[in-house]
């Protein structure tokens, strides 16, 4: 019996016109269990149910209670983020409380002066400050090294090939097996025989601070004979009075320790001081584009919804930076002529599906609503008008989740995981997750195997449990999948046991 395939994504919207999505979704899912009841050995094809009923906004009573449930998707469940914070050695709290009532914007910290009272906040703050362990071996990982780690349908060891890292970012496999590594706070690195390289020279100028830095590594599918090596950063375009940039990707071929030829193919606009929300990972579709995404630049109410910046969107460009003539939007006056889809808050997982060479985009919501899409030209995915998530501070972002005209996404997470690098598995190592999604979380520091039928989430795994925030995943030329992980960095393979 063949189950047919559930199109929840993008680009099946046409019905919705006149059929009630969730009911149509309910009507599947209930057509779908049926059929895995009367099916034994079907159950798997149940799609995942996505129930968003749980009240996020549930208030605990003690400080330890509040910080779980509203500062740790950000700061860590151990308080690990603030270990290294100077503000930890002044006396009192004062600072810590001014940061939590009133924020600090342009990081990206919200302010929490409508959630919690003075009071509230007091505790929040001597929490915070008292809290740090003092042991770091609390933020050791979970798994044995050399351990066998027995998941459901595949066997690994976790073998650490990179350490001594801080936060590691892009992954690029060269030709003869050494490994390019990007490091958030603007480093580059060769690692070759067991060895980082010292820095690579002839970087860009990086706005390293919060979210920003040097950012995805890809290689042009040719590498092999033209040598294009593609960077993603956050560009640094003024230093005073404020630092100001905006995400931008370059190209530059690589020459001893050094880049040489750089060419700055694309410059997200306009320029702001924020921190945070940058994108971007980098895919190329092997038919002559690049695609990648742009955050909001924490400005979400002004960017995602217009046309006129690039902000908030999945980007295509060609591999030599000009604009694709049959990209949606180029006719179109006034609107940024790179922009492929539109309505996106952080993407920070863009793949190219290796069989359908479909564009998935997973991306970072606000508290609990983050999603994977399947991204098509010219389509609106809806931030910040509809969305499965709340503002940090527990208040209602908006009424809605859906809104036609607007895509659903094919999946979202409550709680958020933090979403962020993704690949699909390829190759002949590991023939049950083939074609398999693989996620990182940095939120709760595992990656996730997402199962897929066509455009549904079937079955999800958790595996690498506490390994740490799981920054990238890649699979190798020769057909590991690689994880890059921070706090502490490193760099890990899965290596496959039958
Ligand atoms: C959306 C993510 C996010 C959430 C949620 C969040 N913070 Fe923050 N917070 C940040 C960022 C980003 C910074 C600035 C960078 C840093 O210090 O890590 C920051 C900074 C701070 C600082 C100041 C640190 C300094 O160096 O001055 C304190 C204190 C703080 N947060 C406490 C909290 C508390 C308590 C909560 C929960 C009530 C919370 N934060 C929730 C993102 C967040």
């Amino acid at each position: 019996m063949r189950v047919p395939p559930i199109k929840i994504g993008a680009g099946y919207m046409m019905p919705l016109k006149i059929i009630n999505f969730k009911q149509m979704k309910r009507n599947l899912t209930i057509t779908l269990f049926l059929i895995a009841l009367i099916t034994p050995g079907l159950s798997c094809l149940k799609p995942f149910k996505q129930d968003n009923s749980g009240n996020q906004n549930s208030q605990f009573q003690s400080a330890a209670g509040n910080y779980q449930n509203f500062c740790a998707g950000c700061h860590g469940d151990n308080l690990e983020k603030f270990a290294a914070k100077e503000w930890m050695d002044e006396e009192g709290s004062s600072s810590a409380f001014q940061s939590i009532k009133y924020g600090i914007e342009d990081i990206g910290m919200p302010a929490f002066q409508k959630t919690f009272s003075d009071e509230e906040i007091k505790e929040l703050a001597e929490y915070v400050k008292k809290g740090v362990p003092e042991d770091k071996a609390l933020l050791k990982p979970a798994v044995t090294p050399g351990g066998v780690v027995e998941s459901e349908v595949q066997k690994f060891v976790v073998d650490t090939v990179v350490s001594g890292l801080n936060v590691p970012w892009g992954l690029a496999f060269l030709p003869d097996g050494d490994l390019l590594i990007s490091e958030r706070e603007g480093k580059l690195y060769r690692f070759s025989d067991g060895k980082l390289s010292e820095p690579i020279e002839g970087l860009p100028p990086i706005k390293a601070s919060g979210q920003g830095g040097l950012l995805d590594l890809s290689l042009h599918p040719d590498y092999e004979t033209n040598g294009w090596i593609y960077l993603s950063y956050s560009a640094l375009t003024a230093e005073s009075p404020k630092p100001l940039g905006n995400t931008a990707v370059m190209r530059a071929k690589l020459q001893g320790n050094r880049l040489v030829d750089q060419q700055v193919l694309f410059k997200g606009i306009p320029d702001n001081d924020r921190s945070h929300h940058f994108g971007c990972k980098l895919a190329f579709d092997g038919k002559g584009h690049l695609f990648f995404g742009i955050g909001d630049r924490g400005q979400h109410f002004d960017f995602p919804q217009n046309l006129d910046n690039h902000n908030g969107k999945i980007h295509r460009i060609n591999e030599d930076g000009s604009i694709p003539a049959d990209n949606p939007f180029v006719n179109q006056e006034g609107a940024m002529a790179s922009i492929y889809s539109y309505g996106h808050r952080n993407p920070q997982g863009t793949v190219v599906h290796p069989v359908t060479g479909e564009i998935w985009v997973t991306e970072h919501g606000p508290r609990g609503g983050d999603e994977l899409n399947l991204v098509e030209p010219g389509l609106n995915y809806g931030w910040p008008v509809i969305s499965y998530g709340i503002n940090y501070d527990g208040t209602v972002l908006t009424e809605l989740t859906e809104k036609e005209g607007m895509e659903q996404p094919v999946f979202y997470w409550t709680p958020s995981i933090a979403p962020c690098g993704m690949t699909f598995v390829t190759g002949e190592r590991y023939k049950n997750w083939s074609n398999n999604l693989l996620v990182g979380s940095l939120r709760f520091k595992y990656l996730e195997r997402v199962v897929l039928n066509g455009h549904s989430v079937m079955h999800r795994e958790k595996l690498l449990e506490d390994i740490g925030r799981v920054r990238n995943v890649v699979v190798s030329p020769d057909g590991y999948i690689y994880v890059a992980i921070e706090t502490p960095g490193k760099i890990v393979r899965l290596v496959p046991i039958e």
